[in-house]
């Protein structure tokens, strides 16, 4: 029965889902436990589904407040204002902080051990082996990119990965940012250490890679970031960055559509 099954869970000893896919033999989705190299216990949401199961949450990245900038909740880009002088904002890319519920990760910012302690090969739905050579995770790939305001320029864009789509598809990934946006990104990828034309960093283009030699708005289609975004300061700054340029939700100029924008992003290692 159900309570026999969860009982039997927490006597599981592995390192992420697809451990305890490989080595129980579990098929369902769900929460177990997960065990760190230090022992640590955790309890996070395995997908044992989706492309054959094995996919561990290990964060989550959620806009709460799109008027807020850079205040309060915003966990993956800065929580004190945009300020050059704090280039690296709050930094969780590539620190070992954690923070946030498994069950309020699609309504909040969420962040797991599992983010530094899994070593992984691929990502999300992103069924892609490219972690590997960033290290096995994303922690280990931020500190290679820093997410930081003046890390580099336009250009300076870190690794962009094809993606294969579970849900969804080129045209509907798209539609979800704004008209001015559409001739300056590829639909099909995920990018990570976007660069926009005046040197504020963000963390990851879900869906998209940004088009060299354009014009490099990516603070309005990719998320997260460093201390500081300079464009009319510190309107841009935040965990979505500046989705709300033409207003919320509207999807009209470089506005986002409403969907996007009230999205929260969840990240899987495999
Ligand atoms: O990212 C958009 C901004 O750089 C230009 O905005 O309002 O001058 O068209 P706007
Ligand atoms: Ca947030
Ligand atoms: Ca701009």
């Amino acid at each position: 029965n159900h309570l026999e099954r969860l009982r039997n869970r927490a006597s599981f000893i592995a390192n992420s889902c697809k451990e305890i896919r490989d080595r129980y033999d579990q098929k369902e989705d769900g929460l177990y436990y997960l065990t760190t190299a230090n022992g640590g216990v955790y309890q996070t949401f395995c997908d044992m589904t989706t492309a054959g199961g094995g996919w561990t949450l290990v964060a989550s990245v959620h806009e709460n407040n799109m008027y807020g900038k850079c205040t309060v909740g915003d966990r993956w880009s800065s929580q004190q204002g945009s300020n050059p002088n704090w280039p690296d904002g709050d930094g969780n890319w590539a620190n070992m902080v954690t923070f946030g519920t498994t069950d309020g990760a699609t309504s909040d910012d969420f962040k797991n051990p599992g983010y530094y302690d899994i070593v992984a090969e691929d990502m999300s739905v992103w069924h892609r082996r490219f972690l590997t050579i960033y290290g096995g995770n994303l922690h280990q790939l931020f500190k290679l990119y820093p997410v930081r305001y003046n890390a580099g320029a336009c250009g300076n864009t870190g690794p962009a990965i094809p993606i294969m789509y579970d849900f969804g598809n080129i045209e509907t990934t798209r539609g979800f940012y704004g008209p001015n946006l559409r001739n300056q990104f590829e639909p099909g990828f995920i990018t990570f250490r976007p660069i926009n034309n005046v040197r504020a960093a963000m963390a990851i283009c879900s869906g998209v890679k940004p088009i060299p030699n354009t014009r490099c708005d990516t603070e309005h289609y990719c998320i997260g970031g460093g201390g500081h975004f300079p464009e009319q300061a510190p309107r841009q700054c935040g965990d979505f960055p500046s989705f709300d340029w033409n207003g919320y939700g509207t999807n009209t100029e470089w506005s986002s559509s409403k969907e996007i924008t009230e999205a929260a992003v969840l990240l899987f290692y495999r």
